[in-house]
């Protein structure tokens, strides 16, 4: 059971499901909600029974519509820079993730929102998601890695138009996109996210991690260097009691059993 206040954790199998828990608020993203979701990354990540993650938002209506602007209306540029405001999503959220995870957008995504979705290994959405960067009308800019991260999914020309107009892309121009891998019936996303988090569990962890390791670098380096450090990975993978077992499951025709090393 969960003890946080501002999210949901429950382990289903070897699957950890966080649900953002302010609907009232649309599950708005406060320095709450990084602490706990920082926490409960911390945890699925330490734990050795966790294979997959599943992040979706509460209520009907959002995934998350963003930063809060509630807390950050109190705040004052120096408060921004001393806090180093934002810098936890990437430390705690991505960096600290080695294992896999899922967003299931149910609804808005909205800057911060849409910025943590995009954290994830891959988006699934709901045929009601909405994402967008609508920063601009208050004055600001994407702070969570929008302007990174969403030009990088969809290009210059589809991330500026957001950024600059503030505009909402729905589900089906955001797979068109690239920016999610799949469409999902809105009454069946969780059901189809926390399905493919136990396709994902079922597979060997530790190529998993190596798995979702080379294609991140891709993001981060040369073709050149990538291709070396996939080549590096795949070797050490070889070297794992799952290649053996994995391996010789195909050749005698039977489903591996992992042992994650
Ligand atoms: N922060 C704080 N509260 C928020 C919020 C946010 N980002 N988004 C919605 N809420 C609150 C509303 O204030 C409202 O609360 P009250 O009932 O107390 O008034 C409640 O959630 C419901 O919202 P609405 O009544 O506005 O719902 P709606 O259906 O009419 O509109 C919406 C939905 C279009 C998503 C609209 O709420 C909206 O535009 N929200 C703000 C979206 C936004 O600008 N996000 C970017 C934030 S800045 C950011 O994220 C910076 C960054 O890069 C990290």
């Amino acid at each position: 059971m969960s003890t946080f206040e501002n999210i949901l954790v429950e382990q289903r199998g070897a699957v950890t499901l966080v649900t953002l828990n302010r609907p009232k608020a649309l599950n708005a993203l406060n320095s709450d909600v990084l602490r706990e979701l920082g926490e409960a990354f911390a945890a699925y990540d330490a734990d050795k029974s966790q294979r997959c993650m599943v992040l979706t938002g509460s209520g009907d209506k959002a995934f998350a519509a963003g930063a809060d602007i509630k807390e950050m209306v109190e705040k004052e540029a120096v408060d921004f820079y001393l806090e180093d405001f934002f810098s936890g999503w990437q430390s705690k959220v991505v960096k600290g993730t080695r294992k896999p995870w899922i967003a299931a957008v149910n609804g808005f995504a909205l800057g911060g929102g849409c910025e943590l979705a995009m954290m994830a290994d891959f988006i699934l959405a709901s045929d009601k998601a909405k994402f967008g960067q609508p920063e601009i009308n208050l004055g600001v800019a994407p702070g969570m890695g929008g302007s990174q991260r969403l030009t990088r999914a969809v290009g210059k020309s589809k991330a500026m138009e957001m950024c600059l107009t503030g505009r909402m892309m729905d589900a089906e121009e955001a797979e068109r996109a690239g920016l999610v891998a799949r469409v999902v019936p809105h009454d069946e996303l969780l059901t189809d996210a926390m399905k493919t988090a136990e396709t994902i569990a079922s597979k060997p962890p530790m190529a998993a991690i190596a798995n979702k390791e080379m294609v991140n670098a891709a993001f981060e380096t040369t073709l050149e260097h990538g291709l070396a450090h996939e080549r590096r990975l795949f070797q050490i993978l070889t070297a794992s009691e799952d290649k053996v077992e994995g391996m010789q499951a195909f050749v005698e025709k039977r489903d591996g059993e992992w042992k994650g090393r």
